[in-house]
């Protein structure tokens, strides 16, 4: 890894070691040592991955870029934090790094695939609109997407207030009348389908179903561009990207 030159009281800061002001007080009482000697200047200039920084015994190793995926549960915000409500970097419970963000959104009541990362170099190229970055969602929906729909889809879907969309994938997994009276209130026919959007605008996947008559009553993220969630977390779980998928949403 490259050594980066940065000031002391930074380095520890970023490596989540708590607010620049509480790790100056760290440093100027006495904590932290740099290649084995007391340092009490926050502003004392390190090469962050090569000088050995250790703050009340613990060495803090330089973390440059973290990746993670999360399954995003229902109710959390994609945000970095909100003063109202949990937001989805307070999910990723060991993270070196205070820089985290979530690539793009899903909506509050949304469910699954959220890259969490501080490298905004990636995240750029996969929000990019140009890049066309494929996402596949699963949603549950009212009533039985038609082949008109399906078409429509294919051809780029309008929306009603004049918004036109990519040409979008849509494909119905499965069909089922309910029995009049069904717990969850609902009636009539609930279809389980997968949608394919190479965009991200605001309640796309909502809009464009609701358009096509069928309003979505569950949505969940599987994939985007060559990441998929992985089937093992649970809805607000979550574990690192490993190197081969990193690689792979670097390749694109
Ligand atoms: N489309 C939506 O409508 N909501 C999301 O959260 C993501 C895509």
């Amino acid at each position: 890894m490259m050594a980066k030159q940065m000031r002391l009281d930074r380095f520890l800061a970023e490596m989540g070691q708590g607010t620049r002001s509480g790790v100056r007080e760290q440093i100027r009482k006495g904590r932290v040592t740099v290649n084995g000697s007391l340092e009490k200047k926050p502003e004392r200039k390190i090469e962050a991955g090569k000088d050995r920084i250790v703050l009340d015994g613990r060495e803090i190793s330089y973390v440059c870029l973290e990746y993670y995926m999360l399954n995003k549960p229902a109710g959390v915000l994609s945000a970095t934090e909100d003063k109202k409500r949990e937001a989805v970097v307070d999910l990723i419970k060991e993270k070196s790094r205070k820089d985290l963000f979530p690539v793009g959104r899903l909506d509050l009541d949304t469910e699954g695939l959220l890259l969490i990362t501080n490298d905004g170099e990636l995240a750029h190229q996969l929000l990019a609109p140009k890049n066309h970055v494929d996402k596949v969602y699963y949603a549950r929906c009212k009533g039985r997407p038609d082949e008109e729909a399906i078409r429509q889809f294919e051809a780029g879907f309008v929306l009603p207030d004049g918004l036109s969309c990519l040409p979008a994938g849509l494909k119905v997994l499965d069909s089922k009348d309910l029995p009049e009276g069904d717990e969850a209130g609902l009636e009539g026919t609930v279809s389980e389908v997968l949608i394919t959007l190479r965009e991200g605008k605001y309640h796309q996947v909502k809009r464009m179903m609701e358009s096509a008559g069928c309003p979505v009553l569950y949505l969940k993220r599987l994939s985007m561009g060559p990441i998929r969630l992985d089937p093992a977390l649970k809805p607000g779980e979550y574990r690192p990207l490993t190197e081969e998928e990193v690689e792979l949403l670097k390749k694109r």
